[in-house]
């Protein structure tokens, strides 16, 4: 079988700044095919940081993003009807595993736990996938690996994974970067200069401190960007700062209000 391993490889070097050892520890992770959970707050640069691993190790990297309707099927493959009668269609994850890609689960705590475990023996010694309704088992590429990224704040008891599922990777928690890097990251991706990215990255901390406290979730780093992209354009900065880094994060006019103050506290 034929795949089109170009159209999954990252061509061009992703902009990633390291936040820690978190390179050196995903490559060693790498070199023994251990399976990888990143998990972090949304918007914290965990598909940012997966997509530079792809670049640097030269991988093809195929992502999916989880849902709660997402079947085994979506995931391994599934027999397709056409004129000639039916014929099987691999799924992501079984394209993966033949072509040695990174294959990227985002948000995997959103699947239901019968779709999570057909991923089992492909993340243990046996490195294989069964295709139970095409009575074929695919054994993994050399190159293949598995990730997968959550939010450990938003699963429930309902909503999470198998102690089986978890104890099947090494793990690395990402958080919103320190002070400066963040700044500097705002400022690259923005292109605002480093004293505004500043000011935004000091409303972001305001607002951090209100996570539990009427706030589900801080201000990302994705939302910084936002903000500095529409002020690198011109547009007011307090504006920006509504629209980017307020109206999406809550509806409660306290805290609105709250946010508000924050903002014209540092740009006002
Ligand atoms: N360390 C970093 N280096 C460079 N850019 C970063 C970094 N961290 C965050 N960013 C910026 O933040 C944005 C959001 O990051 P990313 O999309 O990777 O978040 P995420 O953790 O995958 O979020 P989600 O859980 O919502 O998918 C990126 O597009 C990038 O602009
Ligand atoms: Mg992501």
């Amino acid at each position: 079988m034929s795949i089109d391993l170009e159209q999954y490889l990252v061509k061009k070097e992703p902009y990633y700044e390291a936040v820690g050892n978190e390179i050196d520890l995903y490559e060693a992770a790498y070199s023994v095919r251990m399976p990888m959970m990143l998990k972090g707050p949304t918007g914290c640069g965990k598909s940012r940081f997966v997509e530079y691993m792809a670049w640097k190790l030269g991988k093809p990297l195929i992502t999916v993003a989880c849902n709660e309707d997402m079947t085994a099927s979506d995931l391994v493959g599934r027999f397709l009807l056409d004129k000639d009668g039916t014929k099987w269609q691999d799924g992501p994850l079984t394209t993966a595993a033949r072509m040695g890609a990174l294959c990227y689960l985002d948000e995997v705590v959103e699947a239901r736990q019968d779709t999570t475990v057909v991923i089992h023996p492909l993340t243990d010694h046996r490195r294989s996938l069964p295709l139970d309704k095409k009575g074929e088992l695919v054994e993994a590429h050399p190159d293949f690996q598995l990730v997968i990224s959550y939010n450990p704040g938003y699963q429930s008891l309902m909503k999470d994974l198998k102690q089986s599922t978890k104890q099947r990777f090494g793990g690395l928690d990402f958080d919103y970067p320190e002070t400066d890097l963040e700044v500097s990251i705002v400022a690259k991706e923005s292109g605002v200069d480093k004293a505004i990215a500043a000011k935004l990255v000091q409303i972001a901390h305001r607002a951090r401190n209100l996570k539990g406290h009427g706030l589900d979730e801080g201000i990302s780093t994705r939302l910084l960007v936002y903000a500095g992209q529409l002020i690198a354009k011109g547009i007011d900065p307090n504006a920006a700062c509504s629209m980017t880094m307020i109206t999406p994060l809550t509806d409660d006019v306290d805290m609105r209000d709250t946010l508000n103050a924050a903002v014209q506290t540092f740009l006002g």
